[in-house]
């Protein structure tokens, strides 16, 4: 495992990031839907960087594995429990990969009447995309490989670690 990006970098990005979302935002409040279990550490530290009003909500979903399942679709294990309905609404995730359970779960969003849904990601893998959707938001562009580490997982491990890693291949 290689270090790719340390806690102290991860910190002072996500301070600038917080920054930017707030100005993005003045004047109103945000609804701020985490995507478990990946972006916990990532949203967690990007809240107490929002200087705007916040609420909280999280799903969690699951792409499709079996090809025989529609493209585009994507189960959602817990959904929201907040009415969205005429809200500003961010969605936080771990990493941008295909992109296709977030292009999915953004039109579930866009289908409950919010006012506005934008995409915060912390790891952008551009190179991997397979759908039409960029990240409105991002912490890193990456090239590809598996990263873990700071919420994200393999087969559940390193979720803890507190920098992120590329795994060797
Ligand atoms: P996709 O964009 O629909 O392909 O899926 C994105 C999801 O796959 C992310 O939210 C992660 O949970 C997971 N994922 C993709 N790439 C990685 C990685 O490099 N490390 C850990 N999880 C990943
Ligand atoms: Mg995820």
């Amino acid at each position: 495992m290689k270090v790719l990006f340390r806690a102290d970098e991860i910190a002072e990005r996500v301070k600038v990031l917080g920054r930017e979302i707030s100005s993005y935002y003045r004047g109103r409040d945000l609804m701020v839907i985490g995507v478990l279990k990946g972006s916990f550490m990532f949203l967690s530290d990007l809240v107490r960087q929002i200087d705007v009003p916040v609420q909280l909500d999280f799903v969690r979903l699951s792409s499709y594995m079996n090809a025989s399942e529609p493209q585009g679709t994507v189960k959602i294990i817990l959904d929201i429990q907040s009415d969205i309905k005429d809200r500003d609404v961010l969605i936080v995730d771990d990493i941008l990969d295909t992109g296709q359970s977030m292009l999915a779960f953004r039109r579930h969003l866009e289908e409950k009447a919010a006012c506005s849904v934008r995409v915060c990601t912390l790891l952008d893998k551009t190179c991997r995309r397979r759908v039409q959707i960029q990240p409105d938001f991002y912490g890193f562009r990456i090239e590809d490989g598996f990263v873990v580490g700071y919420g994200l997982d393999y087969a559940e491990q390193y979720r803890a670690l507190p920098d992120i890693y590329v795994l060797d291949t």
